[in-house]
């Protein structure tokens, strides 16, 4: 597959994708949404790639959705269509773990983007923000939600309300990101991560991020009956089998996703 708008790289059994309009500080067009689907598709499809790590440029993760192409849409345009469900969303249907490794700006649909991934590596220049409100609409990608259960209501009415950007330090203090790294090694410490990760029992994995994500939709007992089945589940694997002899036998598992 060839891409315009975005670059797609294999490194080992880790998928990178950045996000590649320099131009528009990769503002999130229609086309570019689309490669990005496709994209995630290609390596949900590929066995070899265990994790997904999706970035930009160091000036910006992306500066929100492409207002110039939202400009002129009518309320039907947008209803008929159901724009940002379509296309957008598909990062939050990805089974294999996305981590977002985020530097300079993540604004509007940008900061939401990397909300939908399953965690944030924040580059030390990072900066997020829901500035929607300044130019007459509001966050439409998820942000209201999804950054309410990040850093909580205060913060999150405030930054919708005013367009205030947050820097890196106060997004790790509050929860937004996973940790800060230089902004020159952030993308391959999210590989080295993602390697990590691709690097552990495929289905333990998926697990576990079926397990985290559903905290978010359900009440505390049914997340944590949940969870408990599918820990019950990992004792019908291979790989859960291979995991504890190697460390009764003091060695390194090998993992065969089985
Ligand atoms: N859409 C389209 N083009 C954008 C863009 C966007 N969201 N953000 C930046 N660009 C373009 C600029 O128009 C400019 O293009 P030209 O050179 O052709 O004029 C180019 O990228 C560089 O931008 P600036 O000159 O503005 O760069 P800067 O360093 O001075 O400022 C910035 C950077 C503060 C991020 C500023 O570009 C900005 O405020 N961008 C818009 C941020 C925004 O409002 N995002 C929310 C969008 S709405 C949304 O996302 C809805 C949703 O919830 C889904």
């Amino acid at each position: 597959m060839s891409y315009e708008q975005i670059l797609v790289e294999i490194r080992g059994n880790v998928g990178l994708i950045t996000l590649n309009r320099p131009k528009a500080l990769n503002a999130l067009c229609a086309q570019l949404i689309k490669e990005l689907g496709q994209a995630l598709d290609e390596m949900e499809a590929n066995a070899d790639i265990g994790a997904v790590v999706l970035t930009g440029s160091e000036k910006a993760f992306a500066a929100g959705a492409d207002i110039k192409e939202m400009a002129g849409k009518s309320y039907m345009d947008v209803y008929l269509a159901d724009f940002i469900t379509v296309g957008w969303e598909r990062v939050t249907k990805c089974r294999k773990p996305v981590i977002a490794a985020v530097a300079g700006f993540a604004l509007g649909g940008g900061c939401e983007l990397a909300m939908m991934c399953d965690f944030i590596l924040a580059g030390d220049n990072a900066k997020f923000g829901q500035p929607e409100i300044t130019i007459g609409t509001m966050p439409g990608a998820g942000g209201t939600q999804r950054l309410t259960r990040f850093v909580g209501k205060s913060k999150a009415m405030e930054m919708c309300l005013t367009g205030r950007q947050m820097a890196a330090d106060e997004a790790e203090r509050s929860g937004l990101v996973s940790r800060i790294v230089p902004v020159a090694d952030l993308v391959a410490e999210a590989v080295k991560v993602a390697q990590r990760i691709a690097d552990m029992s495929r289905p333990v994995v998926m697990m576990v991020k079926d397990s985290v994500n559903r905290s978010y939709e359900t009440t505390l007992s049914e997340g944590v009956h949940f969870e408990r089945r599918l820990f019950h589940s990992t004792f019908a694997t291979e790989d859960q089998k291979e995991g504890m002899a190697a460390f009764v036998e003091k060695r390194q598992p090998k993992f065969t996703g089985r």
